[in-house]
């Protein structure tokens, strides 16, 4: 399994993995590509012998760059359970770019028991506190069916045990990835 920033000839092989990982909203094939061209450093791709198995989008929003705001994390079916998921946040919490890290921000709804439990994970290992609020309320999506989407914040971290505890994450074994 390869772990690797987004380029732009993943574009559409993103688009199909999202597309096969339900309750995310599919955005455009557009997006990702702009995702690969403006926000490469800061998504992960897991490929594994040419096949797309796990994708995270993140960036930093403007002005916060203690903070890495991660949009979409998809697993396909065929990879799940074997830590993928984590595997790919610690891959970007590693990189360089990203050292100055300390608190991750996502948005769940308060259905996706699979999405808090990948983040309590995440917020247990790095020993950070996690702080759930409102953030988009379901009504500011339009007609149509759409959950709340509530904000985690997760930190203050900081580098040191997150080195140490990517040391032995990274150990784990995924057989059949
Ligand atoms: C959610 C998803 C990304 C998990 O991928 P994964 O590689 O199987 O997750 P991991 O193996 O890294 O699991 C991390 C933690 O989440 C938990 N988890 C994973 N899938 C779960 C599920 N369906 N229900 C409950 N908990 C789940 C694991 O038990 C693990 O917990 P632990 O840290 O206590 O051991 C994947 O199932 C997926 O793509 N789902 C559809 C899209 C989606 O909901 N994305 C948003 C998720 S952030």
């Amino acid at each position: 399994m390869e772990l690797r920033p987004l380029s732009k000839v993943d574009g559409l092989a993103v688009h199909r993995l999202v597309g096969e990982c339900p309750p995310l909203d599919l955005n455009s094939v557009y997006v990702y590509l702009l995702l690969s061209e403006h926000f490469s450093d800061t998504c992960v791709l897991a490929e594994n012998a040419g096949v797309v198995n796990g994708f995270i989008s993140a960036y930093m929003p403007p002005a916060r760059p203690e903070v890495l705001f991660v949009w979409q994390v998809a697993v396909h079916s065929r990879a799940r359970g074997h830590g993928l998921a984590r595997l790919m946040l610690w891959n970007l919490l590693e990189r360089p770019g990203l050292s100055g890290i300390r608190y991750i921000e996502t948005t769940v709804g308060p259905d996706n028991a699979a999405s808090r439990n990948v983040f309590a994970g995440i917020a247990r290992q790095l020993r950070a506190p996690v702080v759930d609020s409102p953030l988009f309320e379901r009504e500011l999506f339009g007609a149509g069916e759409h959950a709340d989407e509530r904000l985690l914040r997760i930190g203050p971290f900081d580098a040191s045990p997150r080195q140490a505890q990517a040391g032995g994450h990274f150990t784990k074994e995924a057989p059949g990835l």
